[in-house]
């Protein structure tokens, strides 16, 4: 099974941080933030990864993660030739792919999870990829689900629906960027017409599964964030400072 990490985007939300350098460049405390996805797929089992970015600043991922040997990693890279969305970055892997299920994070998310959960998840990923069927979405607790994608359930928790950025959360959940998606995804992924605010949402993607039924979801218990705005990129630091000082 491949990892993806997308770290592509034009980071307006980060402006003048981003105009010299791509978001995922831009360090987390100790650490440029692009290696927090790395470590969340070796983490989970993975070492052979596609990383999408934009043509601007491609070349200095290549500067700073060469062939992926000092992290125990085979990258790959593809470029976004414009920042059309989630999903469009994700459909630019389709031909490198072939027929195998792919494990994707958005190169902005944090996660700090602890050992066993850490296990758990790899754990699920290899039995995803021996036997991958549908979707799988990591939900978290949010206060301020408005900023992400807001899964709404029903009475016996099952997800019915997924909403992007709604005024009015049906849930205080978010759906973090971490995914797991069988071969179907490219199929759904040229389906998709542009949103509101113009991008191919990975959003409509988890929605065309839950419509056929095959998408799971499964709580994360450690810490998890974005780092996409100041606040949540603050917070990133922070997270990562604590977890380092409690590891030394
Ligand atoms: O962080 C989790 C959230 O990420 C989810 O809850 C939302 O459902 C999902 O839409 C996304 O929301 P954001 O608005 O925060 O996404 P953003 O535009 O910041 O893009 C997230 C990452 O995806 C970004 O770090 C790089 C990558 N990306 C984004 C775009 C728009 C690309 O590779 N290419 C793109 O064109």
């Amino acid at each position: 099974m491949k990892g993806i990490i997308l770290a592509g985007g034009n980071g307006t939300r980060l402006k003048p941080l981003t105009d010299v350098t791509n978001k995922h460049l831009l360090p987390v405390y100790n650490k440029p933030m692009v290696f927090y996805s790395i470590d969340t797929l070796k983490s989970m089992g993975i070492h052979d990864i596609i990383l999408v970015t934009g043509k601007e600043f491609s070349g200095d991922f290549a500067d700073l993660l060469g062939d992926g040997k000092d992290f125990g990693i085979e990258f790959t890279y593809k470029v976004q030739e414009e920042a059309l969305g989630i999903a469009h970055a994700l459909g630019t892997v389709k031909n490198t792919i072939g027929k195998d299920p792919i494990l994707v994070i958005l190169g902005d998310n944090i996660f700090m999870l602890d050992k066993t959960e850490t296990e758990e998840l790899k754990k699920r990923t290899s039995e995803f990829s021996k036997n991958p069927d549908g979707a799988m979405i990591f939900l978290k607790e949010v206060k301020d689900p408005e900023r992400f994608g807001v899964p709404e359930f029903d009475k016996n928790n099952n997800v019915i629906k997924i909403e992007e950025k709604p005024n009015k959360p049906k849930s205080r959940y978010a759906v973090t960027g971490l995914y797991m998606y069988d071969n179907t995804i490219f199929d759904k992924i040229s389906e998709l017409k542009p949103s509101k605010r113009g991008e191919f949402e990975l959003t409509d993607v988890n929605n065309l599964y839950l419509k056929e039924g095959r998408l799971k979801s499964h709580i994360i218990k450690g810490e998890w964030t974005d780092a996409g705005t100041f606040e949540s990129l603050y917070r990133a630091g922070t997270l990562a400072k604590d977890l380092a000082e409690k590891n030394k």
